[in-house]
């Protein structure tokens, strides 16, 4: 399936486009179902995003919202560094999300442990048994590098690892990360890119469009093999779109 290509001027725009269609989707899906899976990304983007969503307040059932998340770094909670840490901060507090309903990397703990156990933890709570976990959501971010989750490109290979979680580590500092595999990622019903900025435009336009070395980016490997794949992007990133 071709991936679908969203362009929005200016980074708060997108992120109240994207906001405005998760809510949407959420609407449709909760009503029928026992629970709506999230899996959210990390870095800086996602803060626009988590405003836009606490801005807007929607009316959910968020009890049956669940959310996890797609990698995080190997830092305590209430690191300045935490995934975990901004969206508990700019999302799941001010919208009260219950405590029950979501679902932290521990990343203080040992990295290989924590992979094994979140791998566990996601199948438990998606029923998954000896299946792959079908998310309904999964945010991901691009680096400058073209790499996504927490997988980098000095260690694509690490984007098929067996199993549902991984450790990578940032190619600069070291540091390690536990991360969703490609196999969850790809298994996800929606895969959802949000890129912002001219810096990351020419790789975002190269795998969208398989031009050039594109396989050389993990973010290239993203293709659900059943699921939808969005690319929200702002003009920045966009750039000339012929
Ligand atoms: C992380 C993310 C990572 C991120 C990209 C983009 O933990 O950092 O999961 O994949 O999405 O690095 O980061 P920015 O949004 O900060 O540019």
């Amino acid at each position: 399936m071709a991936p679908i290509i969203k362009i929005i001027d200016g980074k708060t725009e997108l992120a109240k486009r994207l906001a405005t269609d998760f809510t949407s989707q959420l609407q449709q899906l909760i009503p029928s179902r026992e629970y709506v899976t999230v899996a959210l990304s990390g870095g800086s983007t996602p803060g626009l995003f988590f405003k836009a969503m606490v801005d807007m307040n929607p009316s959910l059932d968020w009890k049956k919202v669940l959310f996890f998340w797609v990698d995080e770094r190997c830092v305590p909670a209430n690191h300045a560094e935490s995934n975990f840490g901004a969206a508990f901060r700019d999302l799941l507090k001010p919208l009260a999300i219950p405590e029950s309903n979501y679902f932290r990397i521990r990343g203080e703990d040992a990295p290989e442990d924590e992979a094994r156990r979140y791998a566990q933890l996601i199948s438990n709570a998606t029923g998954a048994g000896q299946g792959i976990p079908v998310l309904d959501f999964v945010f991901l971010g691009m680096g400058t590098d073209g790499h996504t989750a927490s997988i980098f490109p000095h260690q694509i290979e690490r984007w098929e690892a067996e199993g549902l979680c991984t450790v990578g580590n940032h190619p600069e500092s070291g540091q390690q990360r536990v991360t969703f595999t490609g196999r969850l990622i790809n298994a996800a019903a929606r895969v959802i890119f949000h890129v912002t900025g001219k810096e990351k435009g020419e790789i975002a336009r190269m795998i969208i469009k398989k031009n050039g070395n594109y396989a050389a980016y993990p973010a290239s490997r993203v293709n659900p093999s059943n699921g939808e794949l969005l690319w929200y992007l702002d003009a920045e990133a966009a750039g000339t779109w012929d």
